[in-house]
């Protein structure tokens, strides 16, 4: 679907609701598919990369049912039905990866696909510290399907080369039912709503600092709400700070300082932003954000700031363009490994729109202000967040932009256009 966005003339105003996180959404269907009982979770995401979850755990005999929309009741069994039917894990990374730690460690043979983009993903990353536990994983030279044989797993001490909640989670995982104590050690802190929902579901998790561990443990079923994405913010939160006269508040986002390094680099910035009405919601918490269209200046974005705002990357690239002065990211280069290559798409797509902007290898740099021009068709490369960030571009872009596969947006997001309709 190629989508036409055309430059607002008048600043973006008003509420809204921001929907479920799609990172809680996915560990919420795991993790009560893990608990035998009844589990409820409230406000679910509608995106497609969590649907994915949830199909899986469905062919493995997990019963769901939907009470309205975004409430769903799970009832486990405690354990899962094999399948000779590969499990498909469509565009999802997290999928792939956490569910290959769950399945590892319960011994369940099993294939694993993806589509096109998430068949290019690197599993290296997790084939090896799970090889490390003794599990049998085969792949195509690290790239999926990837086949699990039954195997007996051990607990291991495991030095993560990369900040990645995902190789972390899958670890732990995989952990959480073999016998002993796991530990799984980051060069930064990652996302961490592995550890909180866990925690909140009775497993014996502990945090020290940049290290986990985990003891084989049983989960219980519980009720979850899922609190509003910061990374479906992120979109409204720079297209507010961006288009002159804009005011908006976004209700119910999560505020989990793991993920909050947008909110520390738009302060940075300059912007004017605040937080409203915090509160706990399983484990984790979660505000308001009021944003206002602000006079921006430039920063520098790298190390230990940078897994807390990795998806954001794209869209503060844009950001970066409206700032007075030289914006640095560096130490992304796990960017070039997500739905696309983030650091090239992101570079050329806004170079076409006018930017001045220059790839390196771990990241860009942004020399702004710059009056972004538009009058241009740009691709999105199977990448909901390339889809999302270049529609924010658009708005300040004079001629019109057209964005080619505009759809990947629902793979996290499939309310965006409509909620930026509601502000307009
Ligand atoms: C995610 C972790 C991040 C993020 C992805 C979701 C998760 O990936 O980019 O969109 O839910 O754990 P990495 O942990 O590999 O950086």
């Amino acid at each position: 679907m190629d989508k036409k966005v055309k430059k607002l003339y008048k600043g973006l105003n008003g509420s809204i609701k921001i929907p479920a996180d799609k990172s809680i959404s996915h560990r919420a269907i795991m993790f009560s598919s893990l608990a035998k009982g009844k589990s409820t979770i409230k406000n679910f995401s509608k995106g497609q990369d969590p649907n994915s979850t949830l199909k899986i755990f469905k062919q493995l005999g997990v019963e769901f049912n939907f009470i309205d929309e975004q409430t769903l009741t799970v009832v486990s069994p405690g354990k899962f039905n094999s399948t000779d039917t590969p499990l498909d894990c469509g565009n999802s990374g997290t999928t792939m990866r956490l569910v290959s730690g769950i399945l590892a460690g319960i011994e369940i043979p099993t294939v694993l696909i993806g589509d096109e983009s998430l068949s290019k993903r690197p599993m290296k990353r997790i084939i090896e510290p799970l090889s490390l536990m003794g599990a049998n994983i085969q792949s195509t030279d690290g790239h999926a399907p990837l086949i699990i044989q039954k195997a007996p797993l051990h607990s291991i001490n495991y030095a993560s080369k990369l900040a990645s909640a995902q190789v972390k989670s899958c670890i732990l995982l995989a952990g959480l039912n073999t016998d002993g104590t796991t530990t799984v050690t980051e060069p930064s802190i990652s996302r961490n709503h592995t550890e909180l929902m866990l925690k909140y579901m009775g497993a014996d998790i502990n945090t020290n600092g940049k290290t986990v561990s985990i003891t084989k443990s049983t989960l219980e079923p519980k009720t979850i709400e899922i609190c509003g994405d910061i990374s479906s913010a992120a979109y409204f939160i720079v297209a507010a700070l961006i288009v002159p006269g804009s005011d908006v508040i976004l209700q119910n986002v999560g505020l989990n300082p793991t993920r909050t390094g947008i909110l520390e680099v738009c302060r940075a910035m300059g912007a004017d932003i605040e937080i409203l009405n915090q509160t706990i919601k399983a484990g984790e918490p979660v505000g308001d954000i009021r944003i206002k269209y602000s006079s921006l200046k430039a920063c520098n974005i790298s190390g230990e700031t940078i897994p807390k705002l990795i998806d954001e990357l794209p869209v503060i690239a844009v950001l970066a363009t409206q700032a007075q002065g030289e914006t640095r990211i560096t130490d992304a280069k796990d960017l070039r490994n997500k739905e696309s290559d983030r650091i090239t798409v992101t570079v050329n797509a806004l170079k076409k729109l006018g930017a001045n902007i220059e790839e390196l290898d771990d990241g860009f740099v942004i020399q702004g202000k710059t009056q972004l021009r538009g009058g241009v068709s740009l691709e999105t490369f199977h990448d909901h967040r390339i889809a999302m960030s270049l529609f924010v571009a658009g708005l300040i872009c004079p001629q019109e932009i057209l964005i080619e596969g505009f759809e990947w947006a629902g793979i996290s997001f499939p309310e965006f256009e409509e909620l930026f309709n509601s502000l307009m």
